[in-house]
């Protein structure tokens, strides 16, 4: 998890990424995702390349992420001042949206379909084969 700076006063608050400070990498998208439903999972892939940011800069989600070789892990994003750091080949559902959720992503690559694995079962033997290599 990242924990951003929060600039306050009584105007109001104020948060700052900069990339390769704030962020750990060189940010080369920005994506929001809102108007979810509650009962929605988005993601449901890994990326061979990019990295993200996720902050929920209104709102609330969750996020489970899975390594391919058997660790899981949830993390819930509710402050607009706390972010998740997904490395490369990890598989990611975002989950359980609020109503007013709105989920700031980054990215470090530009979009490109091809590094999208969206097969669970693919990303299951793209890891094998990682680790063999
Ligand atoms: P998708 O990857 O399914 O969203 P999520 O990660 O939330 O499940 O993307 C939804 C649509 O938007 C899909 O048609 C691809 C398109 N898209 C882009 O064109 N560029 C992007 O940077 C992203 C993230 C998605």
């Amino acid at each position: 998890m990242l924990e951003f700076k929060q600039h306050g006063d009584d105007r109001g608050h104020l948060v700052v990424m900069e990339e390769m400070e704030d962020i750990p990498f060189e940010i080369k998208r920005i994506f929001y995702i809102y108007g979810s439903d509650p009962d929605v999972v988005r993601g449901q892939h890994a990326n061979k390349k990019s990295e993200f940011v996720l902050i929920n800069v209104a709102g609330t989600s969750k996020v489970r992420v899975d390594d391919g070789k058997g660790n899981e892990a949830i993390f819930s994003l509710n402050r607009p001042h706390t972010g998740i750091y997904l490395p490369s080949l990890v598989w990611k559902d975002m989950y359980d949206f609020s109503k007013d959720s709105v989920l700031l992503c980054l990215a470090s690559e530009h979009y490109d379909a091809k590094e999208y694995i969206r097969s669970y079962d693919e990303f299951i033997a793209y890891m094998k084969k990682d680790e063999r290599e």
